[in-house]
């Protein structure tokens, strides 16, 4: 079966010379829930944004991204198909990226554009049954009612609720959420993290969902991925993250997260597999 997400070769400098990803190399299956977890500035954003195709790799590198088997980019060059690609890939963001004046029925509506001819987008006119569908996902996000409020009077929770319901109607088959709930308080980051728990065992949408939140990350997510300066460091089961693992992420910051965290294993567990660099990338690291 075709992978949902396979990441090769990855790497990524930027133009001020810092590499923000190396050699990752990733396979995601289809209706898995991953969490990628790791310190400021470990590489999380950079890699969903490679995957969503807003980045570009290091040129004339032999990495390959594919979404669903469709080339997202190649060798430092995106896909001419990207457009196709890019519909079914549903990106919610830390700061929701809602358009603040326009209504939350619109905002949702955007999701539909990349299958609408371009002046009927322009023009607003989309039809009745659009309309119902742009509905029905926000009733399964629970913010129906504020259908015809502008963005920018809802709570952070509820315009994030209304860009999970924009990837619902855009039909994206994978959804990279980056911190989706950096931003929002205990209760409306529970309801955002149930939504997208939701949508991944009721819709077989493959989630990957960037998270600070340790804690969050093992309650949500099967499978983590850990990023360190770049660098895939972990990639197991959440049940099987030790303290140790998370002490090498996190430095000095572990013992907090480690108090929010259920009990984690003192070592890891024998299924944990980790991928064979973390070992020597954390010891560089210390
Ligand atoms: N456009 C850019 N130009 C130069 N460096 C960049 C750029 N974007 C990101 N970086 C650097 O790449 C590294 C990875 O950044 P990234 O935003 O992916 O980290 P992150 O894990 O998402 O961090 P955070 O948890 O704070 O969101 C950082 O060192 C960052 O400073
Ligand atoms: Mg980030």
């Amino acid at each position: 079966m075709t992978a949902a997400l396979h990441i090769h070769q990855l790497n990524k400098h930027f133009a001020n010379g810092k590499q923000a990803l190396r050699d990752i190399n990733l396979t995601v299956q289809r209706g898995e829930m991953v969490a990628l977890i790791g310190a400021s500035g470990s590489g999380k954003s950079t890699l969903l944004r490679h995957v969503a195709g807003l980045v570009v790799a290091d040129a004339a590198s032999d990495s390959r991204i594919e979404v669903d088997g469709c080339c997202v980019q190649q060798g430092g060059r995106i896909h001419r198909d990207i457009r196709k690609v890019r519909s079914q890939v549903g990106f919610v963001f830390q700061q929701f990226n809602l358009v603040d004046r326009l209504p939350v029925l619109m905002n949702v509506l955007v999701g539909l554009l990349h299958r609408t001819p371009w002046w009927r987008g322009w023009l607003r006119m989309f039809k009745p049954q659009e309309r119902a569908l742009a509905l029905e996902a926000l009733s399964r996000v629970g913010i129906a009612e504020c259908h015809a409020q502008r963005a920018s009077t809802l709570s952070g929770g509820q315009q994030q609720r209304a860009a999970i319901a924009r990837t619902l109607v855009q039909g994206a088959k994978v959804v990279l959420a980056d911190e989706p709930i950096a931003s929002l308080d205990p209760e409306s980051s529970r309801k955002v993290m149930d939504i997208l728990a939701r949508i991944n065992r009721e819709d077989r949408c493959t989630v990957i969902v960037s998270l600070h939140q340790v804690d969050v990350a093992i309650k949500y997510c099967p499978r983590v991925v850990a990023l360190h300066h770049g660098q895939v460091v972990y990639d197991g089961p959440s049940a099987a993250l030790t303290p140790a693992l998370l002490r090498g992420l996190y430095g000095v910051q572990a013992d907090e997260i480690l108090a929010e965290a259920p009990p984690l294993h003192p070592v890891a567990a024998p299924a944990a597999a980790p991928v064979p660099q973390w070992a020597p990338a954390l010891a560089q690291a210390a």
